[in-house]
């Protein structure tokens, strides 16, 4: 077998299928890296057809880096190991969460465009969710590329822009879905998700591209004027999430989805919940802070 990448969009240089490898087994670092080179170039990578449990899944997204713990460790989930996160609606004893649930209530959260774990000090590098279960219809996963998104600013609006500094906040981003951290988060949670300072504009250090970086978490820019930062963000989110920038990922079981965190934003669709979505995600922790 070889490892093949195909171009999904018609923007051929944003999200590839990638084939002839299976993720399960042990791989060596030569092994891995079309794969690294692949997800620098695309920004958005898909496997299918996948068999990952816990373990294989960790093992191969080590590749990559340090894998982040999931801030929702603490709590009783669908997942054993503490490098996951929970991106399901099926609670340990096997019922569906109902919608008004804490746990759906906070994953709702994913529904806005966002970049996972910025809202760390250290921000995520990038993030690989791993579907078991798929509702019938409905519940995709969308992407848009920003350094796409860069590429296309206006000059003037590039030059004013780079070198400004996003404050993020957990508690700001599920609070425009209705979820009160202040209430339903625990102390730990709470202690783990001060607000922090990222640049806005994210560079790769391999490929020298450019991408924004204004998803859901970021609550204002520094510096500037309340109203200046909420239009400033509004214009740039729009122009971020444009058609032409977005690549839509319908979910099959044994689908292994990769991105880019600081090159892309992702945002989870509505299903019908009577329908299980059961689906885990490893995240990378990136080198260190970046403002
Ligand atoms: C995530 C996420 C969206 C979805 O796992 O980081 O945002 O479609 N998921 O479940
Ligand atoms: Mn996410």
């Amino acid at each position: 077998m070889s490892i093949d990448f195909q171009a999904l969009n018609a923007d051929a240089g944003f999200a590839a299928e990638v084939s002839g490898i299976d993720l399960s087994r042990a791989m060596d670092g030569d092994a891995f890296v079309p794969i690294r080179d692949g997800l620098d170039h695309y920004g958005v990578l898909v496997f299918r057809g996948q068999d990952l449990d816990e373990d294989s899944h960790i093992a191969f997204s080590r590749h990559f880096g340090d894998l982040e713990t999931s801030i929702r460790r603490h709590r009783a989930r669908n997942v054993g190991r503490d490098e996951l996160s929970d991106i399901s609606n099926v609670a340990p004893d096997g019922s569906i969460h109902a919608l008004d649930s804490e746990h759906m209530s906070y994953n709702l959260g994913n529904q806005l465009w966002h970049a996972d774990s910025s809202f760390k000090r250290i921000p995520a590098l990038a993030s690989l969710l791993y579907a078991l279960e798929v509702p019938p219809r409905d519940g995709a996963t969308e992407f848009a590329d920003q350094r796409a998104a860069w590429d296309g600013l206006d000059a003037e609006i590039q030059t004013r822009i780079d070198g400004m500094v996003g404050q993020h906040s957990l508690a700001h981003s599920r609070a425009a879905m209705g979820y009160d951290a202040q209430k339903n988060f625990k102390v730990v949670e709470k202690a783990e998700t001060p607000p922090v300072p990222q640049a806005l504009v994210q560079q790769n250090p391999r490929t020298g591209r450019k991408a924004l970086y204004a998803g859901a978490h970021v609550s204002h820019i520094q510096g500037l004027e309340k109203v200046e930062s909420d239009s400033l963000l509004a214009e740039l989110r729009q122009h971020a999430t444009q058609p032409h920038l977005l690549y839509c990922h319908a979910w099959q079981p044994g689908d292994l989805v990769i991105w880019d965190d600081r090159a892309t934003l992702h945002r989870g669709r509505p299903w019908d919940n009577r329908h299980r979505r059961v689906m885990r995600r490893t995240t990378i922790a990136g080198i260190g802070p970046t403002a």
